[in-house]
């Protein structure tokens, strides 16, 4: 899965910046502490955008390279913002076999976003993911908590006009 910067602008406000920066240096002379300030910049932020990981890099005095290198690794951090709404395709082996690999470029042609992007009005997010679990629905993808299973491509638009 390849993260990309997102197009939307960032936006984070006085108070987020406070609190991050409050929280580097609560974690200052911790050794190890990147991980969580990561984790705990994630919850102010809802993601990590360049802005955000510079600002940690210079506050916890680590080159910015090792940051982003982290936060690119870790499934678990994200370089962009969720849209309004969160689409995950299922990559897991049940969902792959039946193809959901074309799902996920039917999804990426119809939003103009690759895996990891946001369109540029915030509206949809896309991420290709691991098993959710409904390996009986395969292929499958869910929509802000909503499962879609047994899916085809050319379902793809009619779902994603529910959204509009
Ligand atoms: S592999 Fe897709 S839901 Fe399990």
């Amino acid at each position: 899965m390849t993260k990309r910067k997102t197009a939307v602008p960032f936006q984070g406000t006085a108070e987020q910046e406070k609190q991050l920066r409050e929280l580097i240096a609560s974690y200052k002379e911790v050794p190890g502490s990147l991980m969580p300030v990561l984790q705990q910049a994630q919850d102010i932020y809802g993601y990590l955008p360049m802005e955000v990981q510079e600002i940690i890099a210079e506050g916890l005095g680590v080159p910015l390279a090792e940051v982003y290198g982290i936060v690119t690794f870790y499934a678990q951090f994200s370089l962009n913002p969720k849209g309004k709404y969160a689409i995950s395709v299922c990559l897991g082996t049940a969902c792959y076999v039946k193809g959901s690999g074309n799902l996920l470029a039917r999804l990426e042609q119809e939003l103009g976003i690759s895996d990891g992007g946001v369109t540029p009005d915030g509206k949809f997010s896309l991420d290709a993911t691991r098993c959710l679990g409904a390996c009986g629905l395969a292929p499958a993808m869910v929509i802000n908590g909503e499962v879609y299973g047994n899916l085809k491509p050319e379902q793809i638009p009619d779902i994603l006009a529910k959204y509009e």
